[in-house]
């Protein structure tokens, strides 16, 4: 749900939806907020027949993840439902428009579904036929790696269009470079793919890795650009807290069973190596993993090494979180808090990891609600933002703000 932005390290996008009054955090800065978002159709009449055709219908279009590369904005629309015309989408940042119409990544035709399903060996025949991205990445390299799930309307009928791979694209002439298809022994029957974590440097383009939360597997499923080859990593610590299901976000009660959900990277440490703290996202607990042990498939599969994985503490009651990220400017890991609408903060500098060291950066239960996902009951008006807010002034006056002397 939140991005950093590149070129401003300072800044920490969000994405808040659905909402009905504006933000009455004054240390947020609104940029986008749509009602129904609009596509960036050739011409009005292309639009007028995809609306009658019901290739487009408004409201069931949820954006949903975020990324950042220069001056564009980087959207997805899931397909929980028919009617998504293009799940990769992206808007200008440099615009006056508050609600630019969503424009298709890389183009309207690798946006469209394709008239059956995909197997292996003509997956790209007539096409790339993205399906259903949740969210995305922008690497070191100019590259842009989208998960793409292969479920088309999750909600609706619910069919398996392709199987979930990994398409990086060139920022730079918006080819593909490359598609990975995930093996069939990455995958479990639960398997869901609702997030990717990049982890590469631009001296070495080459050596990048993806992290891939299965939420609904409980494991991770590590890439090698290099070895282009991928494995499963399933340990205890990547399942849910069966005390912890229970959810209460804008007056709508619910369960979910989500498990491992997010990977935030620290910068690289004097190993060579970064620490991967993680966590599921009905849990309350957060863990941490070298990536040593992640790159690794010896090390990583290897059931003895069950230590490596550490514990780190805990957040405290309601406090489950989707999405997180380091931010290298300050050293704040910033992460969704889906029960008290808001987004949470913790100094990774801070002595410990516990309830006293966890700041609340925003919150407010009338803008702030983060439907991660649609079981959510909704309201007839649906309104998305995007906000914006320099980090440290953000996490200014609270626990996660560390002064360095
Ligand atoms: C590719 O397009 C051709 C002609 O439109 C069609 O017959 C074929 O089924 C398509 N293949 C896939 C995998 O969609
Ligand atoms: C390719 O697509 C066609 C549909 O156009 C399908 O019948 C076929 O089984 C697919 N797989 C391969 C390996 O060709
Ligand atoms: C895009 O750039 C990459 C190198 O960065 C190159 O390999 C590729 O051929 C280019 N594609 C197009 C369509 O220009
Ligand atoms: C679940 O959440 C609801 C709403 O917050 C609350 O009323 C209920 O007591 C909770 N149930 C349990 C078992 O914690
Ligand atoms: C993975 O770890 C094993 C055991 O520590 C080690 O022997 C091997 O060299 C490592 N592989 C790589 C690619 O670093
Ligand atoms: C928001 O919180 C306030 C104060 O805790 C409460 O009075 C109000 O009913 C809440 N509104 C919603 C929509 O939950």
């Amino acid at each position: 749900m939140a991005s950093l932005w590149p070129q401003l390290p300072l800044l920490l996008f969000v994405v808040l939806l659905p909402s009905l009054s504006y933000a009455k955090n004054t240390k947020l800065e609104e940029v986008f907020h749509w009602n129904y978002v609009d596509f960036d159709y050739p011409d009005d009449e292309t639009c007028k027949k995809a609306k009658e055709s019901k290739e487009f219908i408004p409201e069931n279009n949820l954006p949903l993840g975020l990324e950042i590369w220069k001056d564009k904005l980087f959207v997805t629309v899931p397909r929980w439902k028919s009617g998504v015309p293009a799940t990769v989408n992206y808007v200008s940042l440099k615009g006056d428009n508050k609600s630019p119409k969503l424009i298709p990544y890389p183009d309207w035709d690798s946006n469209k579904l394709p008239e059956h399903k995909l197997e292996e060996g003509n997956s790209t025949e007539n096409g790339t036929h993205i399906i259903s991205v949740f969210r995305l990445r922008a690497d070191a390299c100019d590259r842009l790696w989208v998960m793409d799930t292969g479920l088309n309307d999750v909600v609706g009928e619910s069919e398996q269009l392709a199987q979930p791979r990994i398409l990086i694209y060139d920022l730079h002439n918006d080819s593909l470079l490359h598609t990975y298809t995930l093996k069939q022994s990455n995958l479990k029957e639960d398997s869901f793919f609702a997030n990717i974590i990049v982890d590469v440097d631009a001296s070495d383009c080459s050596k990048a890795y993806a992290y891939i939360p299965d939420l609904g597997g409980y494991g991770v499923i590590v890439y090698s650009l290099e070895e282009d080859d991928s494995w499963r990593i399933k340990h205890h610590y990547f399942h849910f807290d069966p005390l912890d299901g229970n959810y209460s976000v804008g007056g709508v009660n619910f369960q979910w069973t989500d498990g491992v959900f997010s990977f935030a990277l620290s910068p690289r440490q004097d190993d060579g190596f970064k620490t991967a703290y993680f966590h599921a996202l009905s849990s309350t607990n957060e863990f941490a993993v070298s990536t040593r042990v992640l790159q690794n498939k010896t090390i990583a599969t290897d059931p003895h090494n069950f230590e490596e994985f550490k514990l780190l503490g805990t957040r405290g009651p309601k406090t489950q979180s989707s999405a997180s990220f380091f931010d290298e400017s300050t050293g704040v890991v910033f992460y969704t808090q889906v029960n008290r609408d808001g987004v949470g903060c913790w100094n990774s500098k801070s002595k410990e990891y516990s309830p006293d060291y966890q700041g609340l950066v925003t919150s407010d239960n009338e803008t702030f609600v983060f439907p991660n996902d649609l079981k959510v009951d909704r309201e007839e008006t649906v309104n998305f933002y995007i906000f914006k807010g320099a980090t440290k002034e953000i996490i200014k006056d609270t626990v996660c703000e560390i002064q360095e002397h």
